[in-house]
């Protein structure tokens, strides 16, 4: 693949989707040299994406349909890879994405099914060229959920975030070889961009 394929994770309210908009404005602007940047996330919004977002926005407790959830965020997943980050990358794009199977890895583990047949299922998909954890304390997380939303969605409560957060932290156990990297994530967004930009150019250059 020409293009590289750029991964962003952590639990909710972890800041993710503001790093994402950060790095796209900065690599579009800069002089890296690339013409084509792509923001895409997980859940999409279309087929098994719009089933699930319809689910997080109706349910109150984050156990339940855990098996429902895992099909679907993985049938989700394939259309996506298949009809638009592979086609991006071979278009030579930097594909940007908030959230992949390490949500589901870490979410759906937390619902109680085991990491090991999460991590089995996905092993035939496409590895990103950087996946950026980004790590903070579950009460600075719902903290920014609270001052930002309305509403509060299925897996927004502090009891199951301590849980997602730690099942992130166990990643590397999970996928010794791949090339996860975290992030303190609990200061101001300029200085935890300062550490997402360092990451990210090292795989650019
Ligand atoms: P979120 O990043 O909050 O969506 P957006 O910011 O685009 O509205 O993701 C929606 C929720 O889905 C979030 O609580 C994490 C959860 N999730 C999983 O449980 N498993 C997965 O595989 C993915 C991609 C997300």
């Amino acid at each position: 693949m020409v293009g590289k394929f750029i991964v962003f994770e952590g639990t909710d309210g972890s800041g993710k989707g503001t790093m994402l908009a950060k790095t796209a404005e900065w690599l579009f602007n800069s002089s890296i040299g690339h013409d084509k940047i792509v923001l895409t996330r997980e859940p999409t919004f279309s087929g098994p994406g719009s089933q699930i977002r319809k689910a997080l926005k109706s349910d109150k407790e984050p156990m339940t349909k855990a098996k429902q959830l895992l099909s679907l965020y993985f049938e989700d997943r394939k259309e996506h890879i298949d009809k638009l980050i592979k086609p991006a990358l071979q278009l030579g794009s930097i594909v940007l994405c908030d959230r992949y199977k390490y949500s589901t890895i870490c979410y759906q583990q937390a619902q109680g099914i085991p990491v090991e047949s999460i991590v089995a299922m996905h092993k035939r998909l496409l590895v990103p060229d950087l996946v950026l954890v980004l790590d903070v304390d579950p009460k600075v997380a719902m903290k920014r959920i609270r001052a930002s939303r309305s509403s509060i969605e299925k897996f927004e409560k502090d009891f199951f975030l301590g849980e997602i957060r730690q099942n992130y932290l166990n990643l590397k156990k999970a996928l010794p070889d791949e090339p996860i990297k975290f992030i303190d994530a609990n200061a101001e967004p300029d200085e935890v961009f300062l550490k997402v930009k360092k990451e990210i150019a090292k795989v650019l250059k």
